[in-house]
């Protein structure tokens, strides 16, 4: 293909000058060998790679990023690869939810200082999507997703095992006393034995989903595994298409429209999908203007059933996924509750994609009329505990114990439930209800993924396998249980949470969408007068983040990185 001289295209302002700017920022980019003609004008695509070691998930993205390279040649454009901050679920401490906004602000000023006129982002593991799409969202060039793809499904004596879901599984025998250690470690190898992202519906493939409905990738792009040819031919296409995009000016707030967020948010409810993709689509939709709250998840979502029989609301597993059909498949399923006239970076309508979009395996991708579950998505619950709300994932909950009222057993902080939780003495059973403080976006810091808080063993021990649980954390995409979670406000921004105290009584209603501590005003004032706010970090990233993150109900963004700068820069560096 010809390239398509555009003086007025971006990346023309640093290499469409005849002085001494041109000169320098071509000649030094020409180290690399690059030819003098492919800075003629032609699309210039920047490849955002959040390749790292320490990122297991995404450690086939060198490999991945060639085949987008062959691409954006193919089509006429310049390709250029550029790291950014990336995010390892499992490595990363405090959790790696704190650097969410750090690594979006990364990948915006990294497409917004640099010759690029379009973008590929790729994504994989649970954080790299959310802050990959926000960082580009705030400059809003043509930009197209590609995921990493899930890892082959686990398998150990026999039995598949899940990313994460196996995990909570198989340490809760080891504390009941039904493992042992060195079957539990011999598991290890077998669980994840490919390159890829976790092989459940847990965050890693439920944003990889969110991406697709929102169309902001190719058809099929949430589902295929890492390690299938067909995922390299996908990065292809994608790099061939984002040229296209580039021509076409299809800007990702001509994707990221409200309908699409609409479609995305039944899509979550349709998959099973993890309650984090709440806080991570209600930040998305700050950074491109698009007006989200988190009522939208319960009014659009909760009534819909979940049709995807995957770990951890089912049975099976993301490779099952992929052939039997993978997201095209769900959405023709739920098409009449989707926008399809939503426009898809391919250029055609969401409707288009997933008009012939076959299913190969009903076990796995359910129909309409036998789901896995109905009215399966995200319930959000409110009430004088979460004045701001708190969400539930009821597919993945206990039917008995979504409504539910017990005795408050409170732990003050992550230390103090790991403290006190295996101790035989402490006074629990399974009618009570089980709180944990200070582990919201500013008291953990970084909102961390401890709310599905293990039982007791000495419940364990009776056979007792769930129980209701209350915090301001989250909850890993791969966990189950029946756990109200992001309750706002967090208690260590002074929200009610910080005033419940051992024995007081607590009401669960999920049906009545309502969260209530039997506690009567005047006491919970007295309470509130004699609160402290918990000391604050006094430096550095953390000092910054505090100060300025938002609470879970508005997507724990950062204050002041809501909204867009989009992507001019006048000033040359010389
Ligand atoms: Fe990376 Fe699950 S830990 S996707």
């Amino acid at each position: 293909m010809s390239s398509s001289k555009k003086p007025g295209r971006r990346s023309q302002a640093w290499f469409g000058s005849a002085d001494k700017s041109g000169f320098l920022y071509r000649s030094w980019l020409k180290n690399q060998g690059y030819p003098g003609d492919l800075f003629d004008g032609r699309p210039v695509i920047g490849i955002c790679n959040t390749w790292s070691e320490l990122t297991p998930c995404n450690g086939h993205f060198r490999e991945l990023a060639e085949y987008v390279k062959r691409g954006v040649y193919e089509a006429g454009g310049f390709p250029l690869e550029f790291p950014v901050m990336s995010l390892g679920e499992t490595q990363m401490r405090p959790t790696a939810m704190l650097f969410r906004n750090l690594a979006s602000m990364d990948v915006e000023e990294s497409i917004r200082a640099n010759p690029i006129d379009g973008v590929v982002l790729l994504m994989g593991c649970d954080k790299t999507t959310p802050s990959l799409m926000m960082g580009a969202a705030s400059c809003d060039i043509p930009t197209i997703g590609i995921s990493g793809g899930p890892m082959l499904s686990g398998r150990w004596r026999g039995q598949k095992i899940g990313s994460g879901t196996g995990v909570w599984q198989m340490s809760e025998m080891v504390r009941a006393g039904e493992m042992s250690h060195e079957d539990f470690v011999e598991a290890e190898s077998c669980m994840h034995r490919s390159k890829g992202s976790c092989m459940t519906m847990g965050t890693a493939s439920t944003m990889a989903n969110m991406v697709e409905a929102l169309g902001m990738s190719l058809p099929e792009n949430a589902a295929i595994p890492a390690v299938d040819s067909r995922r390299y031919q996908l990065a292809q296409l994608s790099g061939r298409r984002i040229v296209q995009m580039v021509h076409e000016d299809l800007r990702m707030s001509k994707i990221l429209t409200r309908e699409a967020f609409e479609n995305a948010i039944r899509t979550n409810a349709a998959i099973g999908g993890s309650t984090n993709a709440v806080i991570h689509l209600l930040a998305l939709a700050g950074r491109i203007g698009v007006e989200l709250n988190l009522q939208d998840w319960d009014e659009l979502g909760s009534k819909l059933p979940c049709l995807v029989n995957l770990l951890p609301s089912g049975e099976h597993l993301m490779e099952d996924y992929y052939y039997a059909g993978g997201l095209p498949a769900v959405l023709r399923e739920i098409a009449a509750h989707l926008h399809t006239d939503a426009l898809t970076v391919n250029g055609h309508t969401l409707g288009e994609n997933i008009a012939n979009a076959p299913c190969w395996n009903r076990d796995v991708i359910k129909t309409m009329d036998e789901p896995v579950r109905a009215e399966a998505g995200i319930a959000v619950l409110r009430g004088n505990l979460a004045p701001n709300g708190a969400v539930i994932k009821p597919s993945a909950a206990s039917p008995h114990l979504l409504k539910h009222r017990g005795r408050a057993v409170v732990f003050e902080n992550i230390e103090d439930f790991h403290a006190r939780i295996d101790d035989d003495a402490l006074d629990i059973d399974e009618t009570c209800v089980m709180v944990l403080k200070n582990c919201g976006p500013r008291g953990y810091p970084g909102m961390a993924e401890v709310g599905n808080m293990p039982l007791p063993p000495k419940l364990l021990k009776r056979g007792i396998t769930d129980m209701v649980r209350i915090s301001d954390a989250r909850m890993s995409g791969t966990a189950y249980g029946t756990v109200v979670l992001h309750t706002s406000p967090e208690a260590a921004a002074g929200g009610p949470l910080a005033l419940v105290r051992d024995g007081d009584m607590i009401e669960l209603d999920v049906p009545g969408r309502r969260i209530h501590l039997e506690v009567g005003d005047e006491e919970l004032a007295r309470r509130k007068a004699n609160w402290k706010a918990p000391e604050t970090p006094t430096r550095g990233w953390y000092k910054l983040y505090v100060e300025h993150v938002q609470q879970a109900d508005l997507g724990a963004d950062l204050d002041f990185l809501v909204g867009g700068s989009g992507a001019d820069v006048p000033r040359d560096s010389h």
